[in-house]
């Protein structure tokens, strides 16, 4: 069983950076509930306001289950949320989305990769899930480039219809595995 999750101060990779909430949290979901291949994608509903937003930020206060980082560019307000959570069935997931003004140049694998290496590196979590709509070939791409595997398909709901999603697996890195696992044994 995974117990929590830590949050990380920050995540870089050179040029993008991945940034704890903050107060400007309520925005960028008021601008993806107004952006149409979030909404098509994703569970976050369309056509938020800022009230609601600013609840639906309240709620997420103090779950150690889900760690939700602000994907930042040079030049560019924060454009989008990387997600990794314990979900329903005691598994890690990841998840993510952009604006349109972030899309189409790679950002989301360059996020995506970093959350995963620190998920696996921070946590004992051994595999990562990730499920996308079917037709969601943008999200499929970035899934199969950050390594994870098609591993069929799982009932799940979504925004309260029961879907059929595409579920991918990620394993932690073997030789990362191996290794952590001779240095354990080294110890004992
Ligand atoms: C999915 C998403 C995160 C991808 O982010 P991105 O940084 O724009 O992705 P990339 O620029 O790396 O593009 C990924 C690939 O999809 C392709 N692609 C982009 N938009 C596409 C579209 N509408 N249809 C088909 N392919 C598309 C790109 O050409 C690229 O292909 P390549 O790997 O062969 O070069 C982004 O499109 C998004 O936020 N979509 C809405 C929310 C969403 O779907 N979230 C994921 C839910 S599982």
């Amino acid at each position: 069983m995974i117990a929590a999750l830590a949050t990380p101060s920050s995540l870089h990779d050179g040029e993008l950076t991945l940034l704890p909430l903050d107060s400007g949290i309520p925005a960028l979901l008021v601008a993806a509930s107004y952006d149409d291949e979030i909404t098509r994608w994703t569970q976050v509903p369309q056509g938020m306001t800022l009230l609601d937003a600013g609840l639906v930020v309240a709620g997420w206060a103090g779950n150690e289950r889900v760690v939700r980082l602000q994907v930042c560019l040079p030049e560019l307000s924060p454009a989008g949320l990387v997600t990794v959570w314990i979900n329903a069935r005691d598994k890690a997931e990841v998840g993510y989305w952009l604006l349109e003004a972030a899309r189409g140049h790679g950002v989301a694998r360059r996020a995506l990769a970093m959350l995963c290496d620190w998920t696996f590196a921070s946590s004992d979590i051994d595999e990562l899930e990730l499920t996308t709509l079917p037709g969601n070939t943008a999200s499929e791409k970035v899934a199969a480039a950050c390594g994870f595997d098609d591993a069929g398909f799982i009932e799940l709901d979504v925004k309260g219809e029961r879907r059929s999603l595409r579920l991918w697996l990620r394993a932690r890195d073997e030789e990362k595995r191996s290794a952590a696992g001779q240095r354990a044994s080294v110890g004992t």
